[in-house]
């Protein structure tokens, strides 16, 4: 019987966003939450320790391809909703190696789709229409802006322009299509970059501190103008929980920082934080190792993100600017040297020389 206090289904909640939205369950909602993910490189349960041994919290090492592992899980749990986050996230992976992007992203959401449709046909109506699915997406889905451009609106159309981005823009057409053909009852939401704790230091924040910190050269990819709106992960994870309680079917809803900032102008900001935290540092002033290096394929130009809809149908504001959520940031990373030390091990460093080796 699926009520309020049933399980939400979480997907890929060991990652970066995922773990934030799970710790941030556990404070503001509180009721019981299965977390499935199948632990790649970028999933880590000790971002999860806090929360690990408590009653209602269920972790699940599995595929969201697996479409029996999906459906055991729905009858098992019986979820009122589903939170899907999982997915190859990386566009400079996606450049090197498209094929898991389309495996996960695509596969993957068509498997959850249809094992929740399968699923939600055997449940009386009344608690079918309790249902939610959540599609957790991006705006890279929209392509490229250029300087004078409005910022992205849900309507526009979609553009992706890396592999990650279209593998991405495929799934949100795939939830689409399940709403429009089956009735399925999915929302979707668009999101700008991210940053805070727990980013996995392939993406450019953490990458940035980590490399600073030990002295070595900071890649700024082809003149460093490219723009990016900015937003402190706690802002999404409290967008999401919004979205899954008032978001309506069907509907699409862009979130994003309000934060436009050309990547010269963050990276620059990232080393000021360092060198006022680390005053002693023999690598200060940090902005000297600043080097700019070959170019990311077909790199997207600009993102901003219109918000207006989910602040007016949500009652959503982000509660950081890009100022205190810096400040956080560089402080957790300097704080959590041992969490980089235990995530930048073995298998980073391979992808360290494949994606800067050459460039
Ligand atoms: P992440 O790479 O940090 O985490 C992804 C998680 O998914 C990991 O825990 C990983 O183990 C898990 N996962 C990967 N493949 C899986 C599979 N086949 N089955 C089960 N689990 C799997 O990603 P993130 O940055 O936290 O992004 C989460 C979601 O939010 C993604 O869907 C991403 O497209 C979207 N998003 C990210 C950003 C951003 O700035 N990071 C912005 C907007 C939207
Ligand atoms: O816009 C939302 C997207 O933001 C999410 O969907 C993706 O999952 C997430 O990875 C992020 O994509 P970006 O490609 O914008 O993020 P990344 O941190 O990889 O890069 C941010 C900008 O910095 C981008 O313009 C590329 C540049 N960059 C990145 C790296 C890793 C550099 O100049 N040097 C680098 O070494």
């Amino acid at each position: 019987m699926l009520t309020n206090s049933s399980p939400i289904l979480v997907t890929g909640g060991a990652g970066f966003i995922g773990s934030h939205f799970v710790l941030d369950w556990f404070t503001h909602v509180g009721t019981p939450l299965v977390n499935l993910d199948k632990l790649t490189y970028a999933g880590n349960l000790r971002n999860l320790e806090s929360i690990a041994n408590r009653p209602d919290y269920t972790f699940v090492r599995g595929d969201i391809c697996d479409r029996e592992l999906i459906d055991r899980l729905l009858v098992e749990h019986q979820p009122r909703a589903i939170v899907h986050l999982a997915a190859e996230s990386h566009v400079d992976r996606s450049l090197v190696g498209p094929q898991d992007f389309l495996t996960t992203n695509v596969q993957g959401t068509f498997t959850l789709l249809e094992a929740t449709r399968h699923w939600l046909a055997t449940l009386p109506e009344a608690e079918r229409a309790e249902f939610r699915f959540l599609h957790v997406s991006t705006d890279e889905v929209y392509g490229s802006l250029k300087p004078g451009d409005a910022p992205f609106e849900e309507a526009f159309a979609f553009r992706p322009n890396s592999p990650y981005a279209a593998s991405k823009a495929a799934s949100d057409l795939l939830v689409r299509a399940w709403v429009k053909s089956y009735g399925f009852p999915a929302i979707v939401t668009n999101c700008s970059n991210n940053y805070g704790p727990l980013q996995f230091p392939e993406k450019l924040l953490p990458l940035i501190l980590d490399r600073a910190v030990k002295g070595q050269p900071l890649p700024i990819y082809g003149d460093g103008m490219q723009v990016r709106d900015w937003l402190y992960v706690t802002d999404h994870a409290s967008a999401l929980r919004a979205a899954l309680e008032l978001g309506k079917i069907g509907e699409t809803y862009n979130i994003g920082g309000w934060n436009e900032q050309a990547n010269l102008d963050t990276v620059r900001l990232l080393c000021e934080l360092l060198d006022e935290f680390l005053p002693d540092s023999p690598h200060k002033p940090h902005a000297q190792l600043m080097t700019f290096v070959t170019d990311r394929l077909g790199h997207d130009r600009r993102y901003a993100i219109n918000a207006t809809k989910a602040e007016r149908e949500l009652g959503w504001r982000p509660k950081e600017t890009f100022a205190t959520g810096l400040r956080k940031t560089v402080r957790w990373y300097l704080d959590n040297r041992a969490w980089v030390e235990e995530v930048t091990s073995g298998a980073y460093r391979e992808w360290m020389e494949t994606n800067y080796g050459n460039r």
